[in-house]
């Protein structure tokens, strides 16, 4: 940023529309603001909220990157408020709800239902090799390189932005997305998953899975945990071919 655009005056356009709202209809609506140092995106919408327009929707939690819960479409594309600073954009910026998921209003959007959805099924959780585990038994050390791995694919904030900006997302309701490849890639590394690639392909194995991806990648583009996508999606088209030719 160039240090004279400091105090900018921003001027943010907002898509606003409450469904739940009688009358209410979907029209874009501009609030001004001064930039201040180390503004973020979340900064300036609560400014918003509390100086201008308290009807103003929009969710939030950690501020930190964390929770996933502040992911809007900036400038056309999907990112985290609480992570976006406004310097890095121009002084006009727009502001839309994240597509695919259901709206709530304004900026706010139910990406936990999706979620829900999505995890019941693939069911992302181990499925133990033991019906009833031994709890009184000493934890099993996993081997340091494997939990890394696990540990990066698991960095997932189910902000959505992936299935925001996903083409296929867009176009069927039943699609996984690469927030849900990206599980199946964290429970088959998993050794404590007695799941097989004949059991992964039956969630996956079709144009709702891994199928539907058209390899476009725009969701490793627009991760804000810059999760690897790209690797984790090809490696797991690459097995499931493998599983239809068997
Ligand atoms: S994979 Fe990345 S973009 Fe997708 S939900 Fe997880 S953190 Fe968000
Ligand atoms: S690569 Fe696949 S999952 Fe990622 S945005 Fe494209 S279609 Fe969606
Ligand atoms: S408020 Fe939690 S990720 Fe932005």
């Amino acid at each position: 940023m160039a240090e004279g655009n400091q105090h900018r005056t921003l001027r943010i356009s907002v898509l606003r529309y409450n469904p739940q709202e009688q009358g209410s209809e979907p029209r874009m609506q501009a609030y001004e603001l001064e930039e201040a140092d180390g503004m973020t995106l979340f900064i300036a919408l609560n400014e918003i909220r509390e100086r201008q327009d308290a009807s103003l929707q929009f969710d939030f939690v950690c501020r930190a990157g964390i929770c996933g819960s502040c992911a809007m479409v900036i400038d056309g594309r999907p990112g985290l408020a609480c992570r976006t600073l406004t310097r890095n954009l121009g002084a006009e910026i727009t502001l839309a709800p994240l597509p695919v998921f259901e709206l709530i209003a304004d900026l706010s959007v139910n990406t936990g239902k999706w979620m829900r959805a999505m995890s019941e099924r693939l069911q992302t959780w181990v499925h133990m090799k033991e019906a009833e585990p031994d709890l009184r038994r000493i934890e099993e050390p996993m081997d340091p390189d494997l939990a890394e791995k696990i540990y990066l694919l698991d960095r997932c904030i189910e902000c959505g932005c992936c299935v925001a900006g996903c083409g296929t997302a867009r176009m069927r309701e039943d699609f996984v997305g690469a927030v849900g490849l990206n599980r199946i890639a964290r429970f088959r590394l998993d050794p404590r998953d007695s799941r097989t690639d004949d059991d992964f392909y039956e969630l996956i194995g079709d144009d709702s899975g891994v199928f539907g991806c058209m390899s476009l990648l725009a969701c490793h583009d627009v991760c804000p945990k810059n999760l690897p996508l790209q690797t984790q999606i090809a490696f797991i088209r690459r097995k499931m071919v493998s599983m239809a030719w068997k």
